[in-house]
């Protein structure tokens, strides 16, 4: 029997990894997974001494070899949804009409406590791509995140913001010419490739240069298919590693992509065992690996189908079971939607209201217009399949739509374009034109792709926590503009 006691300092800690562990656990009184935790009852007090016996019943379960130590304490834990709120009425009650982000950096920094607690192993790389706002990545560079980056620009990026070489993966499988030389030039050990044309291109201009095989996974399971540009097929594996002998580059390892925002554990579990394959052809040609990159595709957030600890307890047992600690394989990831999507709320203004009357040939629905749409923040409803859900603003909070009469109505953007339309066919109450909508987790391929189209600005960013200026002025705010943030506005909660 474990027993636990929680002072309100170690309550205070723990608070970014306790929702998962007690998730994981299923801590309720009586459940059995509680019980096979060796717990009675939900712990009402847990001193910090007390988490390594529950983390190696947690690490047992995982199928770790080694036990997960509580990682170090980050004072910037996740903003609660009620001082989000607060700060975008503080913003409206400033006077913009314009649409504006809400940023908490501090909620990718309890997501990364989170991925050390239950993927220790593995070194996160982020993936540049997914939000490459400034003052997440210096706050991830500062905590010990390394990056993926897929050309000069993003690399240029982290180079402006201190970031050593040898923390950069260049993972884009196709580099173009001239962004490879300056890989090269920059001495940024290591990249990708999937072909041969790829090996000779890597053989020519970053000769220096490291490579890990991308291989073709299943990813059939995701928001955002892969595969059907990237990874070699494994039945070339053989000849792709022969090839890059003969030219003298240096094949570390081996990396896959199972998709972003993938819903099914399996497909990391597969994709493990094919690397594992991978690495035996090797050794059977002379060839030692030692670095498996297991790429992204982890979900944003632990409220969809599957949480990231229903992924890390059987990926955790395939890397146990094929790549012990013992043989001696650097286990590295590209995670990039798991660390952003949380850092975003997106505040849109309704311009413009339309009743379509049955009555005038119309479908009877409402369509409210607001200023942030497919070709601005939006953009992932394209690019990434998003669905994203509307709350309605209220001086106390976010309107409970289910204490509402709700009609029929769908959320378009503001430019001229029909295909402008942010959610067709939902269920809205009755909104005036001048309400603010906000939508939560938009910090994954909005920002990131947003265009000026119809000359509608991209919405301003609103950084909670001092840290977060702090940050802003070890980053020229000449830089920070110059990648479409129009404002950089720091403000302290
Ligand atoms: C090569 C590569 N690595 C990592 C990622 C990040 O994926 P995710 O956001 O699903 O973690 C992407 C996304 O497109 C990618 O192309």
């Amino acid at each position: 029997m474990v027993s636990i006691s929680l002072t309100r300092t170690a309550m205070g800690r723990l608070r970014p990894h306790q929702p998962s562990l007690v998730r994981f656990c299923g801590v309720a009184p009586g459940s059995t997974r509680f019980a096979s935790l060796g717990l009675s009852e939900p712990p009402k007090r847990l001193s910090t001494q007390a988490l390594p016996a529950v983390g190696s019943k947690v690490g047992a379960m995982l199928g770790l070899h080694h036990v997960p130590t509580i990682p170090p304490t980050s004072p910037f834990f996740a903003a609660t949804k009620s001082v989000i709120v607060q700060e975008i009425r503080r913003q409206v009650a400033r006077g913009t009409e314009e649409p504006f982000f809400v940023v908490d950096i501090g909620a990718a920094l309890d997501r990364l406590s989170l991925w050390r607690w239950f993927l220790p192993r593995v070194e996160p790389f982020y993936a540049v791509k997914c939000c490459p706002d400034p003052n997440l990545l210096y706050s991830l560079a500062q905590a010990g995140v390394n990056f993926d980056c897929a050309s000069r620009g993003e690399m240029e990026q982290l180079f402006e913001l201190g970031v050593k070489p040898d923390r950069i993966l260049y993972a884009n499988p196709c580099k173009q010419p001239s962004h490879l030389k300056f890989a090269a030039l920059r001495r940024v050990p290591l990249s990708v490739f999937d072909c041969e044309g790829e090996l000779e291109k890597h053989a020519a201009l970053h000769p220096e240069g490291d490579v890990l095989l991308r291989i073709a996974v299943d990813d059939s399971q995701a928001q955002c298919v892969m595969s059907c540009k990237y990874g070699a097929p494994i039945v070339s594996a053989k000849r792709l590693l022969a090839r890059a002998a003969e030219l003298r580059v240096r094949v570390r390892g081996v990396s896959f992509h199972v998709g972003s925002g993938c819903f099914s554990a399996h497909s990391f579990v597969e994709a493990v065992e094919r690397a594992a394959f991978v690495f035996d052809i090797a050794e059977s040609i002379g060839m030692k690996l030692d670095v498996l990159d297991i790429g992204g595709g982890f979900p944003g957030s632990d409220d969809g189908r599957l949480s990231f600890a229903d992924i890390a307890a059987p990926l955790n047992g395939a890397l146990g079971q094929m790549f012990p600690l013992s043989r001696g394989v650097r286990l590295i990831a590209e995670p990039g939607r798991f660390l952003a999507e949380k850092t975003h709320t997106l505040a849109v203004n309704v311009i413009g209201k339309k009743v379509v009357n049955a009555s005038e040939g119309g479908d009877g629905t409402t369509r409210y217009y607001v200023n942030d749409g497919l070709y601005g923040s939006f953009n992932s409803v394209v690019y990434d399949h998003a669905k994203p859900t509307a709350q309605l603003l209220t001086p106390s909070g976010a309107l409970d739509f289910s204490s509402e009469e709700l009609y029929p109505s769908s959320i378009w953007g503001p430019t001229c374009d029909g295909l402008d339309c942010v959610i067709q066919n939902t269920q809205l109450p009755d909104i005036l034109v001048g309400s603010w909508l906000f939508f939560e987790r938009m910090g994954a391929y909005t920002c990131a792709a947003g265009s000026n189209f119809n000359g509608m600005p991209l919405p301003q960013k609103v950084y909670l926590r001092e840290a977060a200026s702090s940050c802003a002025s070890a980053i020229s705010l000449r830089q920070v503009k110059s990648q479409h943030q129009p404002h950089l506005v720091a403000t302290a909660t």
